[in-house]
């Protein structure tokens, strides 16, 4: 069996709040993502979306519900796609040396899925990072470090950009938008890199799994206990097996 022909979906998040630079590079991502074998993707572009801040009401972690009983905005469409992804690959333009104010909305409006988080819902899931500045050298290492911290506090796997991108995707747009993304030869190289490891990445550990000759239960790699739902995962898997 090769892992060339095991499907993936691969989720795009866009943090700007225009048609720019951004989300040219995330589409450019997803373009190239797309070109491998059985790979599905979805873009989520925050440009005219409505996330309100999280107001830390718990509701929805003390209700169990996996959208926002305190707003009805745009943002309980993207819970059930969030759920979807095995990689995802979020770009931010650099605000302040760090991510758009959107971004982090969107990051923290997230909640409701934190419990199935804390069960390590996204322990076998894979990050990739993205950050566009208009200086050359503007905080794009510190927006991605931004980016990368949120990967980690879900318990998802981060991929580097390799040896020329360390810890990312990084473009100079030259507050010029598509055209100045274009322009970056060598960034936009960068952002193809992230895309490939992103999907590489999450078919291997998507897959590679379910040859451990010890089961692999992501919510041992969380610090919870083993839930229902992953005892009945083991099941499933070891009947597939037979
Ligand atoms: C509020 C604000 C803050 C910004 N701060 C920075 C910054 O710290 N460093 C930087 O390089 N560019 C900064 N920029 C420029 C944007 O990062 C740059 O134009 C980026 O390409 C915008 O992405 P977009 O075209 O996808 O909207 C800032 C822009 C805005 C609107």
């Amino acid at each position: 069996m090769s892992l060339d022909n095991l499907p993936v979906k691969i989720i795009g998040i866009s943090g700007s709040p225009r048609k720019g630079s951004t989300q040219y590079c995330v589409q450019e991502a997803l373009k190239t993502a797309g070109e491998i074998a059985k790979v599905s993707t979805e873009f989520i572009d925050l440009r005219g979306k409505t996330i309100n801040f999280c107001i830390h009401c718990n509701r929805c972690v003390k209700n169990g519900v996996q959208y926002c009983p305190a707003f009805d905005d745009d943002m309980n469409d993207f819970y059930p796609i969030m759920m979807e992804g095995d990689g995802f690959i979020v770009g931010s333009p650099v605000y302040q040396m760090t991510v758009s104010g959107q971004l982090q909305a969107f990051f923290n409006r997230l909640r409701p899925i934190a419990p199935l988080i804390q069960k390590g819902h996204w322990a076998s899931r894979v990050g990739g990072a993205i950050a566009v500045g208009g200086t050359r050298h503007g905080g794009q290492e510190t927006t991605l470090e931004t980016i990368l911290n949120f990967f980690f506090c879900t318990g998802m796997v981060a991929v580097s950009g390799g040896i020329y991108a360390y810890n990312g995707g990084a473009i100079w747009s030259q507050d010029k938008k598509e055209e100045g993304a274009k322009e970056d030869l060598v960034g936009m190289e960068t952002v193809r890199v992230v895309a490939r490891r992103v999907v590489f990445t999450a078919k291997m550990m998507k897959y590679g799994a379910e040859y451990l000759s010890t089961f692999y239960d992501p919510a041992r790699f969380t610090g919870t206990e083993i839930t229902e739902s992953f005892a009945e995962r083991r099941k499933r898997l070891q009947e597939d097996s037979r």
